[in-house]
């Protein structure tokens, strides 16, 4: 059977911890210049609808580092953009490349993408979810403070397509996530209903961030709600992430970005540029965590 990566769920929670294992084994055997063509003469599509910085580089690098090759498939140019349809576009290019990685609006279009397709598929962000970000953030929390089973994080702001993925991941890796949003933009409510055991929906941000060990948060509007940019500055204005509310959490409690990020709206300069920023390497391991995951997928 195809393997897919459409949701952290997708792959059981052992092979998710082996997938970071390898990860940081990669980047320690990257950095002291080791040579790894595992993936010689393999074929990564990239088919992107949104911009992106990080995972464009991350996947079209990690895939020269280990032998293989990406192709960056922007829909403006392909005909899946002038309406060829999902199915059609799936068989045609799964039968000629080796996994396809995906970022589009619509999950449903991933998902109807992955069942025509003959070769693995990587969900690179959703409106639903975006599971890579969520390997580089375990990876980056165990390099610096060990496992995240049993440890307690906050996600401050939007309850969108990040957040969804950090209900998942305090299910496959056992930690409890702590969830403060505005009065109308909580995450939806069939995660809220699958992972409540997981989670704490909290009135305020200072109560969310009470004691934790990690504080994360995302940019008030996501690509594609840019028209919605004013209203959401108001509405979120309370859910900035900064000193002081970083003065609730522990004192070794650590800070998360995606990125991009907006500072002076959900993080100040002074919390992602100051020492419990761990966003600069949690950027940089989404290259190590996806290389690990291209691996797992094609092996
Ligand atoms: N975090 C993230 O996915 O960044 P990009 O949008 O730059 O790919
Ligand atoms: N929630 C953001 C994440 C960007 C990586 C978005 O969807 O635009």
């Amino acid at each position: 059977m195809t393997k897919h990566f459409i949701n952290l769920d997708d792959i059981p929670s052992d092979d998710l911890q082996q997938i970071i294992t390898q990860a940081i084994l990669l980047k320690k055997q990257h950095k002291a210049g080791e040579i790894n063509n595992r993936l010689k003469n393999k074929t990564l599509a990239m088919i992107f609808d949104k911009s992106s910085t990080r995972t464009r580089v991350s996947f079209e690098a990690g895939m020269t580092q280990l032998g293989g090759h990406a192709l960056f498939l922007s829909d403006r140019d392909i005909q899946l953009g002038r309406g060829e349809p999902i199915t059609d576009s799936a068989i045609v290019i799964s039968s000629m490349v080796d996994a396809i990685m995906m970022r589009v609006s619509s999950h449903e279009a991933i998902n109807t993408f992955a069942e025509y397709s003959s070769v693995p598929i990587i969900n690179a962000l959703s409106d639903e979810s975006h599971p890579c970000q969520l390997l580089a953030d375990m990876m980056t929390y165990q390099e610096h403070n060990g496992s995240i089973k049993g440890k307690t994080v906050a996600w401050i702001g939007d309850g969108n397509n990040m957040c969804h993925t950090y209900m998942q991941a305090a299910k496959a890796f056992g930690f409890t996530l702590n969830i403060a949003t505005p009065k109308g933009y909580e995450p939806d409510q069939g995660f809220v209903n699958q992972y409540t055991d997981c989670i704490n929906l909290c009135a305020d941000t200072n109560s969310a961030c009470k004691e934790v060990d990690l504080v994360v948060t995302d940019v008030w509007a996501s690509m594609g709600q840019e028209a919605e940019q004013k209203k959401r500055e108001l509405a979120f204005e309370d859910f900035q992430v900064n000193e002081s509310l970083m003065n609730n959490a522990k004192p070794d409690a650590v800070f998360m970005h995606c990125l991009p990020a907006h500072r002076g709206e959900e993080v100040s300069a002074d919390v992602i540029d100051g020492k419990q920023s761990l966003v600069w390497n949690e950027a940089e391991n989404r290259l190590h965590a996806q290389k690990s995951l291209l691996l797992y997928l094609l092996s």
